[in-house]
Protein backbone atom coordinates (compact mmCIF):
# COMPACT_ATOMS: atom_id res chain seq x y z
CA UNK A 1 0.00 0.00 0.00
CA UNK A 2 1.24 3.35 -0.79
CA UNK A 3 1.67 5.54 2.06
CA UNK A 4 1.69 9.40 1.10
CA UNK A 5 4.04 11.62 3.13
CA UNK A 6 4.33 15.49 2.79
CA UNK A 7 8.19 16.63 4.17
CA UNK A 8 8.18 20.10 5.48
CA UNK A 9 12.02 21.38 5.32
CA UNK A 10 14.00 24.06 6.25
CA UNK A 11 15.80 26.21 8.71
CA UNK A 12 15.04 26.69 12.68
CA UNK A 13 12.26 29.35 13.21
CA UNK A 14 10.59 29.20 9.73
CA UNK A 15 7.21 28.06 10.87
CA UNK A 16 7.75 24.36 10.21
CA UNK A 17 6.42 22.79 12.81
CA UNK A 18 3.12 25.09 13.68
CA UNK A 19 2.18 24.39 9.42
CA UNK A 20 2.89 20.64 9.62
CA UNK A 21 1.13 20.16 12.60
CA UNK A 22 -1.90 22.10 10.94
CA UNK A 23 -1.77 20.09 7.64
CA UNK A 24 -1.44 16.70 9.62
CA UNK A 25 -4.59 17.72 11.54
CA UNK A 26 -6.47 18.64 8.45
CA UNK A 27 -5.68 15.65 6.86
CA UNK A 28 -5.59 13.47 9.90
CA UNK A 29 -2.26 11.73 9.44
CA UNK A 30 0.81 11.19 11.64
CA UNK A 31 3.25 13.74 12.56
CA UNK A 32 6.87 13.82 12.28
CA UNK A 33 9.13 16.47 14.54
CA UNK A 34 12.33 15.18 13.43
CA UNK A 35 14.47 17.86 15.79
CA UNK A 36 12.77 16.84 18.66
CA UNK A 37 14.54 12.99 18.13
CA UNK A 38 17.85 15.33 17.87
CA UNK A 39 16.47 17.65 20.77
CA UNK A 40 16.12 14.70 22.95
CA UNK A 41 19.04 12.91 22.27
CA UNK A 42 21.14 16.35 22.83
CA UNK A 43 18.89 16.60 26.29
CA UNK A 44 20.34 12.84 27.38
CA UNK A 45 24.03 14.32 26.51
CA UNK A 46 23.90 17.09 28.83
CA UNK A 47 22.00 14.82 31.89
CA UNK A 48 25.07 12.38 31.46
CA UNK A 49 27.79 14.76 31.09
CA UNK A 50 29.38 13.92 27.69
CA UNK A 51 31.26 15.74 26.04
CA UNK A 52 30.05 17.35 22.77
CA UNK A 53 33.13 15.96 20.77
CA UNK A 54 33.19 12.41 22.23
CA UNK A 55 31.10 11.58 19.05
CA UNK A 56 31.71 7.24 20.10
CA UNK A 57 29.81 7.96 23.39
CA UNK A 58 26.82 9.63 21.82
CA UNK A 59 27.03 7.34 18.91
CA UNK A 60 26.39 4.79 21.58
CA UNK A 61 23.75 6.34 23.72
CA UNK A 62 21.76 7.46 20.60
CA UNK A 63 21.11 3.70 19.87
CA UNK A 64 19.92 3.19 23.64
CA UNK A 65 17.98 6.18 24.63
CA UNK A 66 14.06 5.26 24.75
CA UNK A 67 11.78 8.10 23.15
CA UNK A 68 7.91 8.50 22.93
CA UNK A 69 6.10 10.82 21.42
CA UNK A 70 2.14 11.77 22.64
CA UNK A 71 0.93 14.32 20.57
CA UNK A 72 -2.75 15.72 21.90
CA UNK A 73 -4.24 18.21 19.95
CA UNK A 74 -1.64 20.88 19.38
CA UNK A 75 0.48 19.89 22.46
CA UNK A 76 3.49 17.41 21.89
CA UNK A 77 4.69 15.46 25.21
CA UNK A 78 8.02 13.26 25.03
CA UNK A 79 9.21 10.87 27.05
CA UNK A 80 13.16 10.11 26.75
CA UNK A 81 13.65 6.95 29.13
CA UNK A 82 10.02 7.67 30.85
CA UNK A 83 10.84 11.07 31.83
CA UNK A 84 8.63 13.83 30.21
CA UNK A 85 11.03 16.33 29.00
CA UNK A 86 8.81 18.52 27.19
CA UNK A 87 9.40 21.65 29.47
CA UNK A 88 13.58 21.16 28.26
CA UNK A 89 13.06 20.66 24.47
CA UNK A 90 12.40 24.12 23.16
CA UNK A 91 15.33 25.82 25.60
CA UNK A 92 17.94 27.46 23.28
CA UNK A 93 20.63 25.01 24.75
CA UNK A 94 19.11 21.91 23.48
CA UNK A 95 18.47 23.66 19.98
CA UNK A 96 22.40 24.32 19.32
CA UNK A 97 23.40 21.07 21.54
CA UNK A 98 21.08 19.62 19.18
CA UNK A 99 22.94 21.18 16.14
CA UNK A 100 26.50 19.95 16.95
CA UNK A 101 25.50 16.41 17.43
CA UNK A 102 23.54 16.01 14.91
CA UNK A 103 26.38 17.28 12.68
CA UNK A 104 27.75 13.98 12.96
CA UNK A 105 26.81 11.05 10.40
CA UNK A 106 27.57 8.20 12.95
CA UNK A 107 24.94 9.83 15.21
CA UNK A 108 22.45 11.00 12.18
CA UNK A 109 22.79 7.14 10.67
CA UNK A 110 21.51 5.38 14.44
CA UNK A 111 18.55 7.60 14.48
CA UNK A 112 17.56 7.13 10.54
CA UNK A 113 15.44 4.11 11.67
CA UNK A 114 13.43 5.55 14.13
CA UNK A 115 12.60 8.54 11.39
CA UNK A 116 11.35 6.10 8.62
CA UNK A 117 9.47 3.98 11.40
CA UNK A 118 6.90 6.81 11.74
CA UNK A 119 5.80 6.24 8.06
CA UNK A 120 2.37 4.66 8.60
CA UNK A 121 -0.66 5.03 7.36
CA UNK A 122 -3.10 6.92 6.41
CA UNK A 123 0.02 9.29 5.60
CA UNK A 124 2.35 11.00 7.04
CA UNK A 125 3.72 14.74 7.79
CA UNK A 126 7.85 14.93 8.28
CA UNK A 127 9.23 18.15 9.44
CA UNK A 128 13.10 18.58 9.84
CA UNK A 129 16.28 19.44 7.56
CA UNK A 130 16.42 16.31 5.51
CA UNK A 131 13.44 14.73 5.10
CA UNK A 132 12.91 15.55 1.55
CA UNK A 133 16.67 14.45 0.83
CA UNK A 134 17.78 12.04 2.79
CA UNK A 135 14.78 10.24 5.25
CA UNK A 136 11.94 10.19 2.73
CA UNK A 137 13.56 11.06 -0.35
CA UNK A 138 10.87 9.53 -2.56
CA UNK A 139 8.37 11.71 -0.76
CA UNK A 140 5.17 12.68 -3.06
CA UNK A 141 5.18 16.12 -1.61
CA UNK A 142 7.85 18.06 -0.68
CA UNK A 143 8.10 21.32 0.69
CA UNK A 144 10.86 23.89 1.89
CA UNK A 145 10.23 26.60 3.86
CA UNK A 146 12.61 29.38 4.26
CA UNK A 147 12.04 32.94 6.30
CA UNK A 148 14.85 35.76 6.81
CA UNK A 149 17.34 35.30 9.91
CA UNK A 150 15.95 38.65 11.28
CA UNK A 151 12.26 37.48 10.22
CA UNK A 152 13.27 33.81 12.22
CA UNK A 153 14.86 35.55 15.10
CA UNK A 154 12.45 38.58 15.45
CA UNK A 155 9.35 35.35 15.98
CA UNK A 156 11.65 33.50 18.22
CA UNK A 157 12.12 36.76 20.51
CA UNK A 158 8.28 37.50 20.46
CA UNK A 159 7.91 34.24 21.89
CA UNK A 160 10.12 33.62 24.76
CA UNK A 161 8.92 37.46 25.87
CA UNK A 162 5.53 35.85 25.68
CA UNK A 163 6.38 33.35 27.96
CA UNK A 164 8.32 35.72 30.33
CA UNK A 165 11.60 34.43 29.42
CA UNK A 166 14.45 37.38 29.16
CA UNK A 167 15.74 37.92 25.66
CA UNK A 168 18.02 39.32 23.67
CA UNK A 169 17.47 39.86 19.95
CA UNK A 170 20.94 40.55 18.93
CA UNK A 171 22.00 37.48 20.59
CA UNK A 172 19.33 35.41 19.14
CA UNK A 173 20.01 36.57 15.82
CA UNK A 174 23.15 35.67 15.74
CA UNK A 175 22.70 32.00 17.56
CA UNK A 176 19.97 31.49 14.41
CA UNK A 177 22.40 32.19 11.67
CA UNK A 178 25.00 30.05 13.60
CA UNK A 179 22.82 27.59 14.01
CA UNK A 180 22.00 27.98 10.22
CA UNK A 181 25.35 27.50 8.67
CA UNK A 182 26.52 24.90 10.89
CA UNK A 183 23.44 23.05 9.50
CA UNK A 184 23.50 23.98 5.75
CA UNK A 185 27.65 23.58 6.11
CA UNK A 186 28.00 19.89 7.18
CA UNK A 187 29.21 17.41 5.17
CA UNK A 188 25.81 14.71 5.92
CA UNK A 189 22.26 15.57 5.11
CA UNK A 190 22.95 19.21 5.31
CA UNK A 191 20.16 21.36 5.24
CA UNK A 192 19.41 22.19 1.56
CA UNK A 193 15.84 22.03 -0.55
CA UNK A 194 15.40 18.40 -2.41
CA UNK A 195 15.08 19.16 -6.08
CA UNK A 196 11.64 18.16 -6.30
CA UNK A 197 10.34 20.41 -3.49
CA UNK A 198 8.45 23.80 -3.38
CA UNK A 199 10.08 26.42 -1.89
CA UNK A 200 8.05 29.02 -0.09
CA UNK A 201 9.44 32.05 1.78
CA UNK A 202 6.86 32.86 4.67
CA UNK A 203 8.48 35.90 5.35
CA UNK A 204 5.45 38.54 5.31
CA UNK A 205 3.11 35.52 4.83
CA UNK A 206 0.70 34.18 7.76
CA UNK A 207 0.96 30.86 8.98
CA UNK A 208 -2.75 30.80 7.19
CA UNK A 209 -1.00 31.94 3.65
CA UNK A 210 1.64 29.29 3.85
CA UNK A 211 -0.86 26.60 4.99
CA UNK A 212 -2.52 27.13 1.97
CA UNK A 213 0.26 26.88 -0.32
CA UNK A 214 1.16 23.55 1.29
CA UNK A 215 -2.91 22.34 0.73
CA UNK A 216 -2.96 23.52 -2.71
CA UNK A 217 0.45 21.61 -3.39
CA UNK A 218 -1.77 18.31 -1.84
CA UNK A 219 -4.72 19.09 -4.13
CA UNK A 220 -2.75 20.14 -7.28
CA UNK A 221 -1.33 16.70 -7.12
CA UNK A 222 -4.99 15.11 -7.88
CA UNK A 223 -4.42 12.57 -5.26
CA UNK A 224 -7.30 11.13 -4.08
CA UNK A 225 -6.76 12.55 -0.16
CA UNK A 226 -9.46 14.45 2.13
O1 LIG B 1 13.99 21.75 14.04
P1 LIG B 1 14.70 21.94 15.35
O2 LIG B 1 15.10 23.36 15.62
O3 LIG B 1 13.93 21.33 16.48
O4 LIG B 1 16.07 21.09 15.22
C1 LIG B 1 17.11 21.14 16.18
C2 LIG B 1 18.43 20.75 15.54
O5 LIG B 1 18.39 19.36 15.19
C3 LIG B 1 18.75 21.48 14.25
O6 LIG B 1 19.49 22.67 14.47
C4 LIG B 1 19.55 20.48 13.46
C5 LIG B 1 19.06 19.14 13.96
N1 LIG B 1 18.16 18.49 13.01
C6 LIG B 1 18.74 17.81 11.97
O7 LIG B 1 19.96 17.83 11.83
N2 LIG B 1 17.96 17.11 11.11
C7 LIG B 1 16.64 17.10 11.22
N3 LIG B 1 15.90 16.40 10.36
C8 LIG B 1 16.02 17.83 12.26
C9 LIG B 1 16.81 18.53 13.14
Amino acid sequence: MNIPVLTIDGPSGAGKGTVSRAIARKLGWHYLDSGSIYRALAIAVLKQGLKLDDIAAITELAGHIQLQFICEDDDLQVNLNGEDISAQLGTETTGNTASIIAAYPEVRAVLLQKQKDFKRAPGLVADGRDMGTVVFPDAEFKVFLTASAEERAKRRYKQLIEKGIDANLCQITSEIEARDRRDRERATAPLRPAEDALCIDSSGLTIEQVIAKVMDLIRQSGSAIE
